[in-house]
């Protein structure tokens, strides 16, 4: 067992993964440390909710720890990263979860060739769901990328990829839940609006999306074949995809996933040095 991890940034994804590695035992709460920029009461709350060590003090709670997860926003990032430059080592593993922001930014701002880890992960870790994407930076030696591998493999799945291709893991796994909770969304409304009460039509939506995923996953067919198996001719879900066509949805979420992706590059090439 790791002997300490700090977080740098307390927001919904460090929570989620602090949720997650406590859950699977990864870790116990006395040697996880947290901290942020200036949110008090989130502290609190995190070390009410679940025990961890929480302050203000870099210093403190960078001190002994073996890995470091920085999850500020790419936003902070110059800001937070001077705050760390004379308490990062060179023998503490980084593992650094902004979207758009290189490993290489990283060590040029700290000035230290620290050994990085990118990692892509989702909120789902908070359940042992996420699928994660790491990207080893040019300094990760092969045992830390494992360390890194093993603590996302806690929260879900893991794969590896050359550091560019983590921009794709953000825009179609780290933004991938929000896709899911659009759609369940609008299928609730259509339920509403076709006559069932609010709390039904959010259950059955809930049950309906886990049954298809579930069934995806364990099944040997893809995701197409199961859909052409449901849609026979001159039925309901051929009448309901038709109008999925018709609008071009498929389309609409291939330029989603593009989207995103390309934000993520936007950002990198904002902090390319
Ligand atoms: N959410 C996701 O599903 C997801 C998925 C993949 C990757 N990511 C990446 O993960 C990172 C965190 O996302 P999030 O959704 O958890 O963000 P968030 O909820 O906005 O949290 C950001 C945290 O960073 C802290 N912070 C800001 N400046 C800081 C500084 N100088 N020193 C220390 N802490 C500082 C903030 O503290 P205060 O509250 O005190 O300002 C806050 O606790 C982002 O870079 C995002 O790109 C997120």
């Amino acid at each position: 067992m790791l002997k300490k991890i700090a977080f740098i940034g307390a927001g919904a994804l460090a929570e989620s993964l602090i949720r997650g590695f406590l859950n699977q035992n990864l870790i116990t709460a006395d040697r996880v440390w947290v901290t942020n920029h200036s949110n008090i009461d989130r502290l609190n709350n995190l070390e009410r909710n679940y025990h961890v060590h929480t302050t203000r003090d870099k210093q403190l709670v960078l001190k002994g720890a073996e890995v470091v997860i920085l999850a500020f926003k790419p936003g902070d990032t110059t800001d937070a990263l001077e705050s760390l430059k004379n308490l990062l080592t060179t023998d503490q593993l980084i593992i650094s979860l902004m979207v758009g922001v290189p490993s290489s930014f990283i060590v040029s701002t700290v000035g230290l060739n620290l050994p990085i880890v990118r990692v892509m992960p989702n909120t789902s870790a908070s359940i042992g769901l996420s699928a994660t994407g790491i990207a080893p930076g040019q300094f990760a030696t092969s045992r830390q990328i494992d360390v890194a591998r093993k603590l996302f493999e806690a929260v879900g799945t893991v794969t590896e990829v050359e550091e560019p291709a983590i921009d794709v893991i953000a825009g179609l796994a780290g933004s991938g839940p929000a896709y899911l909770y659009y759609l369940a969304e609008a299928m609730q409304e259509a339920g509403v609006r076709e006559g069932i009460p609010r709390e039904d039509a959010a259950r059955l939506v809930i049950q309906t999306l886990m049954g298809a995923v579930n069934l995806l996953n364990r099944s040997d067919k893809t995701a197409g074949e199961l859909l052409r198996e449901v849609a026979t001719p001159g039925g309901t879900t051929e009448a309901g995809i038709n109008a999925l066509n018709r609008h071009q949805t498929k389309e609409a979420v291939i330029d989603c996933v593009r989207k995103a992706v390309h934000r993520a590059g936007e950002l990198s090439v904002q902090f390319s040095r």
